[in-house]
């Protein structure tokens, strides 16, 4: 076992219902600890940085325009192998088939508006991580 940090944004969809205490409590009953915190509301530029992995698929533009439509919250989180962690307390991209308590099953609205960002490996959680905090802003 290793300790890990992975960088989560809690979605608009999940901000706009006033979402973010009730996603906290799961982060941290899953035993993952809140190092940074910030709200923040991206700019197009700044979303079509972030996902720019994703440029080629269909729902790019749609994802870019979700993501700009109201304010984000963006944490880095630190645990227990935190990377696979944080993803299985957000469950399935599709909350159809997010299993029972994760996030996105009890909060997400659809495949897109899914309340909640985890990175997807531990390489992009330091580059995403880095692509929002400073290291002064990081306290573990
Ligand atoms: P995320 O990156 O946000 O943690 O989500 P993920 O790994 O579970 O899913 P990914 O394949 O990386 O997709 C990124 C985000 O794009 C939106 N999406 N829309 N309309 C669609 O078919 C579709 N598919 C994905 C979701 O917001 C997804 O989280
Ligand atoms: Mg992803």
């Amino acid at each position: 076992m290793t300790v890990e940090q992975t960088l989560s944004i809690i979605k608009p969809d999940a901000t706009r219902r006033n979402l973010t205490g009730k996603i906290n409590a799961k982060i941290e009953d899953a035993g993952l600890k809140i190092i940074a915190q910030k709200r923040l509301q991206l700019t197009k530029q700044q979303a079509e940085a972030f996902y720019a992995v994703h440029k080629e698929r269909a729902f790019f533009g749609e994802l870019v325009d979700f993501m700009i439509s109201g304010p984000v919250v963006v944490q880095a989180l630190e645990g227990e192998n935190a990377v696979a962690r944080y993803r299985e307390v957000m469950g399935a991209t599709n909350p159809a088939n997010a299993d029972e308590g994760t996030i996105r099953r009890e909060f997400a609205e659809s495949i897109e508006a899914n309340s909640v960002h985890g990175s997807d490996s531990l390489d992009n959680a330091a580059i995403e991580i880095a692509f929002f905090f400073s290291k002064i802003e990081i306290a573990a």
